[in-house]
């Protein structure tokens, strides 16, 4: 382990009552509601500039395909943000391949926005909460997760959570015939155990 960065210590944050109407949950299967819900929040959240790999809409069944296939990988936990009962946004973690012991510690964080329709109501910050702490339920010591630097709420999101910056990608992906750097992050969830196998 002398190759790792020393982490710092987990940063403590104050629990927070969520605002009345806010809601996140981990979705195991969908109704139609949900599921279309679910498509049209990814649809608007592509169109205003995304955060999703995808740049322009995919078009509905592609997405419906998409979303039904994500609750089929075994490693990837699908969470959902809701308002006032309808799905507007959504995040996944992802656990490490079996394979990859010596990263078994780590989850990521991915693929997560709220419908600009939704937005500035605490939602993105319960989704990442929540996530946090199905990680940490989960009994992984550090969440990764990078994001486009043209994603200027999320970078503040993920700094005021905690989230450090370590690295940046300078041709991490192409936007409208732009190239555009990335930002990685880490946190750490919770203290390293000593002389113990994480
Ligand atoms: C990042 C994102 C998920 C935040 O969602 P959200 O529901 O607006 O988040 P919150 O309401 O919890 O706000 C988080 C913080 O950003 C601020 N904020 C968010 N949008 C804002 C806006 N349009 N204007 C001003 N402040 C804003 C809030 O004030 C809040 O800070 P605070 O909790 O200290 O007050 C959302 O903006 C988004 O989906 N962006 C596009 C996709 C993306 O970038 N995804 C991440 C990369 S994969």
């Amino acid at each position: 382990m002398s190759d790792q960065p020393e982490l710092s210590p987990p940063s403590a944050v104050p629990p927070q009552q969520p605002e009345a109407g806010l809601m996140v949950e981990v979705l195991h299967t969908y109704t139609e509601d949900d599921l279309q819900a679910l498509c049209e929040a990814t649809d608007a959240a592509i169109i205003d500039g995304g955060g999703f790999g995808w740049v322009e809409p995919p078009g509905r069944r592609a997405l419906e395909t998409y979303f039904k296939g994500v609750l089929l990988v075994p490693e990837r936990e699908l969470f959902v943000a809701r308002l006032e009962g309808t799905i507007v946004g959504c995040a996944q973690l992802v656990r490490p391949p079996r394979n990859n012991e010596a990263q078994a510690f780590a989850a990521s964080v991915m693929h997560a926005f709220v419908a600009p329709y939704a937005r500035g109501r605490g939602l993105g910050r319960l989704l990442f909460r929540r996530v946090e702490e199905g990680a940490r339920a989960l009994g992984y010591y550090v969440l990764n997760l990078d994001v486009r630097e043209t994603q200027t709420w999320a970078i503040r999101l993920y700094e005021s959570l905690g989230y450090v910056r370590w690295g940046e990608h300078p041709c991490y992906a192409r936007v409208t015939g732009q190239t555009v750097r990335g930002l990685f992050y880490y946190k750490q969830l919770r203290p390293r155990p000593r002389k113990t196998p994480l």
